[in-house]
């Protein structure tokens, strides 16, 4: 007979499974993860395997996705409470912007909720363009830019919390201060604009933003592929699959 668990013995034999699959792998990070920490110039050693498998898909030590993971998976599994993009496409619905600029507002810092920070406008951009419609990904794209510089015309300000992140004298990189350039001179800048404007910094700890919200919004506009973000053959699946899986060895 099969004695009820309790939730903690449940928990305890979760954990004892998970080491006991952790025994039977080799886990490696990408050189990207541990750059600064480790000199890259120097060949990363290959971990003993002492008979063990190198990992070459799931890590146990993450929840699994579906077959098929849609956008709104990714989120759940990948993305953390993503609340300050849940909350900026709140605020551009609330100022009744286009449903564009609402996706916009939804995705745009995918990148540093769950790929990678550094340039985070450029992977969020590259990650959503097959699906979304050009002016979406443009602007995704030029927030990046955007964000440092002020536009009085919408009474957008330098953010203070660069400053205090940034210290007073940060500038931006040269190849930053053109993409601002050309994105001004642009037909679609102000869509990029209005994306930095609802882009709120100071989100609030107590608002309650679920994503469910934005099912129509992202079922109009955003081309979720039949096969599973990761497996459509995109130019970004790959992007989508390493974030997936972020720790396979190849
Ligand atoms: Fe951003
Ligand atoms: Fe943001």
């Amino acid at each position: 007979m099969i004695l009820d668990m309790t939730t903690l013995e449940r928990a305890e034999a979760a954990e004892h499974a998970l080491s006991e699959e952790m025994d039977r792998l080799v886990i490696v990070k990408s050189a990207i993860y541990t750059s600064g920490e480790r000199d890259p110039r120097v060949p990363a050693p290959r971990p003993p395997d002492q008979g063990k498998h190198y990992l070459m898909g799931h890590d146990p030590r993450l929840a699994p996705m579906p077959d098929k993971p849609t956008l709104f998976d990714f989120y759940k599994y990948r993305f953390g409470p993503s609340s300050h993009m849940l909350e900026s496409a709140r605020l551009a619905q609330k100022n009744g912007l286009s449903e564009k600029i609402v996706l916009a507002c939804l995705v745009h810092d995918i990148a540093i909720a769950g790929f990678i920070r550094g340039d985070h406008g450029y992977w969020a951009a590259q990650l959503v363009e097959p699906y979304v419609d050009e002016e979406v990904s443009w602007a995704i794209r030029h927030h990046q830019a955007l964000r440092f510089f002020p536009d009085d015309s919408v009474g957008y300000r330098y953010p203070d919390l660069y400053a205090k992140l940034f210290g007073p004298d940060y500038t931006p990189e040269p190849y930053i201060h053109q993409a601002h350039r050309y994105a001004r001179d642009h037909k679609w800048y102000m869509t990029a604009r209005l994306l930095t404007v609802n882009d709120l910094y100071a989100f609030d700890p107590n608002a309650q933003v679920a994503l469910e919200e934005f099912t129509d919004v992202v079922g109009r506009n955003f081309k979720q592929p039949k096969e599973g973000l990761g497996f459509d053959a995109s130019p970004s699946a790959h992007m989508w699959r390493t974030i997936m899986w972020p720790t396979r060895y190849l």
